[in-house]
């Protein structure tokens, strides 16, 4: 193979064979398919995050802002306060009820512990879909809210930096 193309780059490089027989031409053809090939492979390089196949990450996309932490902890309030309390200790008003206790976010180990991309599932798709409880409801609205989203992450990791 490695001749081959040796062979093969020597003819397209002498214009003169391709042009002087018809044996040339056939030959001078399949060096520049072969070319086309290794410039489809070489352009083909391996794309770090396949942005096609899966959604870019969120928090290279979405800048952390006072603005959108605002967003989160009235987004919180609305929606996860009920359970998680109003300061996200795990110990709102709906959390009396419930087996095991919403999470309190203020809890450093269980930060350091968990990435950002469980969070965002957690919210998402509900506490069963992260191997957690059940109870923990999904957010499908959010699929497509990668705002809303990473606003309710950014706020929950702010709480784990006052314990
Ligand atoms: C109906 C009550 C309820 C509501 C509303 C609720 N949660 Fe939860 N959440 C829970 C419970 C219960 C757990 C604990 C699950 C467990 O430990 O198995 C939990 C756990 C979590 C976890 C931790 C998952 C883990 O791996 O430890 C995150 C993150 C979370 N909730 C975020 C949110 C956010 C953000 C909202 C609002 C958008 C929200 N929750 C709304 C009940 C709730």
């Amino acid at each position: 193979m490695a001749r081959a193309l040796r062979e093969v780059s020597r003819v397209s490089l002498a214009p003169e064979h391709c042009m002087a027989s018809s044996i040339a031409r056939p030959l001078f053809l399949a060096a520049s398919f072969l070319s086309l090939l290794v410039v489809a492979c070489e352009s083909k390089a391996p794309p770090p995050a396949p942005a096609e196949a899966t959604p870019p990450p969120a928090p290279a996309a979405i800048e952390v802002t006072p603005a959108l932490l605002e967003k989160g902890e009235a987004e919180f309030t609305m929606r996860c306060a009920p359970c998680h309390g109003p300061d996200g200790r795990g110990d709102g008003p709906s959390s009396a009820t419930l087996d095991p206790k919403p999470r309190n976010f203020h809890d450093s180990e269980w930060q350091t512990s968990v990435s950002d991309e469980h969070i965002k599932n957690a919210i998402v798709y509900g506490g069963a879909a992260v191997g957690k409880s059940p109870q923990m409801p999904s957010n499908p609205d959010l699929a497509a809210d990668e705002t809303t989203v990473v606003s309710l992450r950014a706020y929950i990791r702010t709480l784990g930096e006052a314990p």
